[in-house]
C-alpha cells in the first residue's frame, strides 16, 4: 500500500495528499497487488530467519492505553513507545492503512480524535484542573505565556490534552502492573517553538508520582527532526533533541 501510494507523499512524512481527480486514483491489478504482498512476505521471512521462536501461545489484544482490558495487578513487563508531543497525528500518518481497514478519517474523526497526541482538540472541557508534576507544570506555563499567536489558546489546549492522555495512560498502566513489574518506555524530547519539551523528564516524574521507581535511562541524539521539514517551525532556533529509553520499576504496594 505504501509503495502504491508513494506519489501522494510530500516532504512531511505524516501528511499525504488525497486524490483530487479520478485520474490520480491508484489503479492496480490483483496480480500486481499479490506480487507486492509476496515481496513483503519474503522480506519479513528473511528478517525472521535465525530468530528463536518461542513455543508459548500468544494472545494479541488491541485497546487504548487508557482503558486496558487486563486484570489489576497482572502484568510483569510493559514495553511501550507512546506518541511524543511533536504534533504527529497518528491517524493522519496511517490514513492509508486505515483506509484499507475501512476507516475513512476524513469522514469519521472518532479514532483520530481519540488518539494520544492528536492535533484535534476534543469537546470535553479541558479545565486545566489536572495537577501535573513540576516539569509538566513548567512546560504548561511556558506554552501559556509564549508570545506567539495561539500559544495561550489552541497550543495550550493541545499540550494539556496530551499531558492528560499521558497521565491517564500511566494511571491505567500502574493499575495493571504487578508489584516490581518493569516498564521500558521510549520517548523523544522535542521543541514547541523555542520551548524545550523534556518528555523523558516529564515521563519519569509522572511515573514516579504513580508508584514507579526510576531505574535507568539511555539517551541517543536524534539526527533527523520533523521540525526541520516544517518551514514555520524552522523560524525558531532549536537545540539538539534526544530519544530516551527509560527503565522504571513498580514499587511494592
Ligand atoms: C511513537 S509511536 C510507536 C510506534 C511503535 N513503536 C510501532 O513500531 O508501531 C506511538 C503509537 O501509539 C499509538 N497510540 C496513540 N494513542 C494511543 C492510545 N491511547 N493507546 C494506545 N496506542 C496509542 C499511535 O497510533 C502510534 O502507533
Amino acid at each position: 500500500m505504501r509503495k502504491l501510494t508513494h506519489k501522494f507523499e510530500g516532504s512531511n512524512p505524516t501528511w499525504v495528499r488525497r486524490a483530487s481527480k479520478d485520474e490520480d486514483l491508484v489503479d492496480v491489478t490483483c496480480d500486481a497487488l499479490d506480487e507486492l504482498i509476496i515481496e513483503d512476505q519474503r522480506f519479513i521471512a528473511e528478517r525472521l530467519t535465525g530468530e528463536p521462536i518461542i513455543g508459548t501461545p500468544v494472545s494479541i489484544i488491541t485497546a487504548s492505553s487508557q482503558e486496558l482490558p487486563l486484570a489489576t495487578d497482572s502484568v510483569d513487563l510493559i514495553l511501550t513507545s507512546p506518541p511524543y508531543l511533536t504534533r504527529i497525528d497518528y491517524a493522519v500518518a496511517y490514513s492509508r492503512e486505515l483506509a484499507i481497514l475501512g476507516v475513512n478519517i476524513a469522514e469519521d474523526r472518532t479514532l483520530r480524535a481519540a488518539l494520544m497526541g492528536t492535533t484535534l482538540i476534543r469537546k470535553q472541557p479541558n479545565s486545566g484542573a489536572t495537577p501535573y508534576g513540576r516539569v509538566a507544570t513548567d512546560l504548561v506555563e511556558k506554552v501559556a505565556t509564549h508570545k506567539s499567536k495561539a500559544s495561550s489558546g489552541y497550543y495550550l489546549k493541545q499540550t494539556r490534552q496530551y499531558l492528560d492522555d499521558l497521565i491517564a495512560s500511566f494511571d491505567e498502566i500502574a493499575r495493571v502492573a504487578k508489584d516490581d513489574a518493569v516498564m521500558k518506555l521510549v520517548v523523544q524530547d522535542s521543541y514547541y517553538k523555542d520551548i524545550p519539551v523534556p518528555l523523558a523528564d516529564i515521563c519519569v516524574e509522572e511515573a514516579e508520582r504513580r508508584g514507579w521507581k526510576f531505574r535507568d535511562w539511555d539517551k541517543t541524539e536524534v539526527s533527523r527532526l520533523l521540525t526541520q521539514v516544517n518551514k514555520a517551525a524552522r523560524a525558531y532556533s532549536k537545540g539538539k533533541v534526544e530519544e530516551t529509553v527509560i527503565i522504571l520499576q513498580r514499587r511494592s504496594r
